[in-house]
Order: structure tokens, then sequence, then C-alpha cells
């Protein structure tokens, strides 16, 4: 019997089953929390975030919630996901009360109440699961005050062979089989070696963030043995209204 497959759509029920085993897995992962950190400290957020409203979109079991939290200690937080399994395991976890989580797909924020004006936000391991990333992105925009940032933080690869070469050996000599030892489910493993194949090169997702209408885009790989396959992209809101 061949191992089932994961479809986009099945992504955080997915997400769901794994929630228990994830930090363990992601914890194993040498710079997983570093390079969080490292994306959230790239919005370059003014002081200890006094005042300010930021989104953690994707933010699963709140890996990323505290590395933003970590980047600005005094901002208000909301964490919204689409899973419940991830978002229990966040819930958990000690925050302070000016941290809070949201169940929501990204596509249906404003349903759930989850409105702008945001003085930033961050998507970590986010946009590459979604079927139609443009909208979203759109809409983040939208909801990002004049000037504010975007971090995209994701898996995507510098476009050589040697990038896809590496990223195929990662996953099925170390992730895949981790995962299986760790929680005896690999679809979710799977899936994820292919999205990363799939997605935006990483030149790509600068063009798309531009072409959404985002300005001063960049991108930046993190340190270690991630570079060709971990970027930072950080993009801001223009301004124009
Ligand atoms: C790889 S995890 C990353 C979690 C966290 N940001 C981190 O850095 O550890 C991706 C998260 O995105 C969530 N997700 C996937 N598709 C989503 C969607 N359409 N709307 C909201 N959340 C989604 C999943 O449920 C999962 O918790």
């Amino acid at each position: 019997m061949s191992p089932r497959a994961v479809r986009r759509p099945d992504v955080p029920g997915e997400f769901d089953a794994a929630a228990g085993s994830y930090d363990g897995l992601v914890g194993a992962s040498p710079g997983y929390h570093e390079h969080l950190l490292l994306s959230a400290r790239r919005m370059q957020l003014p002081g200890r975030g006094a005042g300010m409203r930021l989104l953690d979109l994707g933010c699963g079991t709140g890996a990323s919630t505290a590395a933003l939290l970590a980047a600005a200690p005094e901002a208000t937080i909301v964490g919204v996901d689409a899973s419940a399994g991830m978002l229990e395991q966040a819930r958990a976890k000690s925050w302070p009360s000016t941290v809070s989580f949201v169940h929501a797909p990204a596509e249906g924020l404003a349903d759930a109440g989850v409105r702008g004006p945001f003085d930033g936000v961050f998507a970590a391991y986010l946009v590459r699961n979604l079927a139609d990333p443009d909208p979203v992105l759109g809409e983040l925009r939208d909801m990002l005050r004049p000037g504010a940032p975007l971090a995209v933080h994701d898996y995507s690869l510098s476009g050589s062979l040697g990038s896809r070469v590496f990223w195929t050996a990662v996953c099925w000599a170390v992730i895949i089989p981790l995962a299986g030892v760790r929680s005896g489910r690999t679809a979710l493993y799977r899936y994820l070696w292919r999205s990363v194949l799939r997605f935006d090169l990483a030149a790509e997702l600068v063009t798309r963030l531009h072409r959404i209408g985002f300005v001063d885009v960049r991108a930046d790989p993190v340190p270690g043995w991630e570079n060709t396959i971990v970027h930072t992209f950080v993009a801001r809101h223009a301004g124009d209204g």
C-alpha cells in the first residue's frame, strides 16, 4: 500500500494530527528557533514594541509567536492558525496577557474578527502552504499600517541545483525518517518536501511581493546549514493608503 499523500486543503488537518510531536521535531532541527528570532528581528520593529499590534499568521504551536515576543516584548500579539491542534499546544504555554490566539484560516481573517491595522505581520512557514497566496498577501498588505513590515520566513530555495539536491537529501535522509520514528506519521513531511520544490524560488517570491504592491522587498538567507533553503522576506506597506 502506498503511503497517503497530503493535499493542500488537508494541511491544517494534518497539523492537527502532528501537533503533539511538532515541538519535539522542530526542536531537533539545529537553528530552528534562532532563525525565527532572526527573521522577527529583521522586521526592525522599533524599541520594545510598546503600543504596537502585531499579527503572527500561521502561528502553529507558538514558536514564531515566541520569536515575535522576544523581538518586541511590549507589543500586543495575535497568533492565528487554522489548526485547532496546533493552537491547543500554543495556548498550553505560558504567555503574557498581551498575547492571544485565534482559530481561523488565513483566508478568513475578517470573518474571524481579525482586523488591522497592524504594525507588523509575521508569517513563518505559512505562505508556502496557501492554495492561493496572492489574495492572502494582498489582504495582509491592506491590514498593515503605512510603512509597516511583513516578514515571510519560509523554505524557499535559492534556485541552484545544489539547493534542490540538498533539500531532497535532508528530507529523505533526516526529516522524514525522524518524523516516522517520533510520531509514526510521515505524510506531512513528505508533503513538506514536495511543497518546497513546488514553491517560489527566493527571487520569485520577491517578484510576487512586488507585484502585490509591497515595497522595500528584500530576501535574506538564514546562516548555517539552511543557508540555501530558508530565507526571510521583509516587505513593507507602501504607505499609499
Ligand atoms: C510549519 S507550521 C509553522 C508554525 C509556526 N509559524 C512556526 O514557525 O513554528 C505551519 C502552520 O500553518 C498553519 N496553516 C497552514 N495553512 C493555513 C491556513 N490556510 N490558514 C491558517 N493557518 C494555516 C498550520 O496549521 C501550521 O500550524
